[in-house]
């Protein structure tokens, strides 16, 4: 399993530290940046997870920025991504269990690296539960198309 990582230049310790925690679990990461510490802009790094999930190079993007919000908003304007904005696990785990979410972010200003820890570990190790949850998910992707 592949996990796509993007964050901005207030994320890139956090990053190094959740990248070694799930590559730890056993997935791949594709580090699509940033790694230096002069300031930059969130959209492009969240554009850039969103991509490679909405492409099939990953099957899970994780971006982080300072608050986790404007990276998850750049995220969610790429076609078929289901982002979860997270400070703690529990909406981590429903949000893969009802919404299917496919790109999780969190902020690094926000929250500490072993709270993120517990939301990553929450939201890999939930599954979709489908059944009348599909038909949600499908007005989602219904919305899409009607606005594109
Ligand atoms: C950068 O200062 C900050 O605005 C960014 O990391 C993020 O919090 C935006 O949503």
């Amino acid at each position: 399993m592949k996990i796509a990582m993007g964050n901005d230049h207030t994320a890139v310790e956090m990053k190094k530290v959740i990248k070694a925690y799930v590559e730890a679990k056993g997935y791949e990461v594709i580090d699509l940046g940033t790694n230096g510490s002069e300031s930059c802009d969130y959209p492009l790094f969240g554009e850039k997870v969103a991509q490679a999930v909405s492409a099939g190079e990953a099957d899970y993007g994780i971006a982080i920025c300072g608050t986790g919000i404007g990276i998850g908003i750049a995220a969610s304007k790429v076609k078929g991504i289901r982002v979860c904005t997270c400070s703690e696990p529990y909406s981590a785990r429903l949000s893969r269990m009802h919404n299917n979410s496919n790109v999780l972010t969190f902020g690094a200003r926000v929250i500490g690296d072993e709270m993120a820890k517990m939301i990553v570990d929450q939201w890999l190790d939930s599954t979709y539960e489908g059944g009348r949850h599909q038909r949600r998910v499908d007005q989602l992707a219904e919305i899409e198309m009607r606005n594109r």
